[in-house]
């Protein structure tokens, strides 16, 4: 299963996606309860423009269903990034929220992003062991769990490791569905890339 950037037409697919979340989960997601109301309106909010968001997809061609949902959220500057994420319970255990944070922190990376965040109530044992697992350190206040990644700086690899991930999600969606996101990604990825290859040193 591939993990793509989303983009609006992805928003009813996306609000699906976590309405489907259970009231455990959604405290754990939001870190607070949130109902359907309230997921609605973060839906209605999200800015496709300054932030970036993955999703893994499930089903038939012509129905598929979103089981994944990262949303990378950017500060005014785009220089510190907070990470959502969240898995359909029938679909965890899998990598699934491993690989959607591998690839939201590799593109903050090359956004020049300093500092990546994930905020987890204590007793979220499961995002504990992920976020360790992609590096990020812990620390545990009261009530709020708080997981660090000082990103490395952009490379020539880092950025060409994402151009390769966007142009495989593509060919696995067939060149014709290449979404306006994807193409934007790529265009911001080839942009530093660019940069980078011209850069003095
Ligand atoms: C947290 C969550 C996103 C994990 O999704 P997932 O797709 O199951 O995670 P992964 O399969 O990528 O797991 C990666 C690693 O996390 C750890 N992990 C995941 N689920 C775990 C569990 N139930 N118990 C212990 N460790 C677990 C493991 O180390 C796992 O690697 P492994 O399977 O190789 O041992 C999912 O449980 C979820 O949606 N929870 C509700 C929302 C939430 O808590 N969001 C986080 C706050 S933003």
């Amino acid at each position: 299963m591939l993990v793509r950037q989303l983009n609006q037409a992805d928003a009813p697919a996306m609000l699906a996606h976590l309405l489907r979340l259970d009231e455990t989960d959604r405290v754990q997601r939001f870190a607070r309860p949130a109902s359907d109301d309230s997921i609605r309106d973060y839906v209605r909010r999200l800015d496709f423009e300054r932030d970036a968001h993955y999703g893994v997809w499930q089903g038939r061609e012509d129905q598929p269903s979103l089981i994944g949902l990262t949303h990378l959220a950017l500060d005014g500057q785009g220089k510190t990034a907070e990470i959502g994420v969240s898995v359909d319970a029938g679909q965890r255990r899998q990598g699934l929220a491993g690989r959607m944070l591998g690839r939201a922190i590799l593109h903050a990376r090359n956004l020049g992003v300093v500092e990546v965040v994930m905020y987890f109530l204590p007793y979220n044992t499961e995002l504990m062991e992920l976020a360790r697992n992609q590096g990020m350190r812990l620390s545990v206040g009261e009530g709020q769990g708080i997981a660090r990644l000082l990103p490395h700086p952009a490379s020539p690899v880092s950025l060409a490791s994402e151009i390769m991930e966007t142009w495989a999600d593509a060919a696995g969606q067939g060149v014709r569905d290449w979404s306006e996101g994807t193409l934007a990604a790529s265009s911001v990825v080839c942009g530093r890339l660019s940069d980078l290859a011209n850069s003095p040193d």
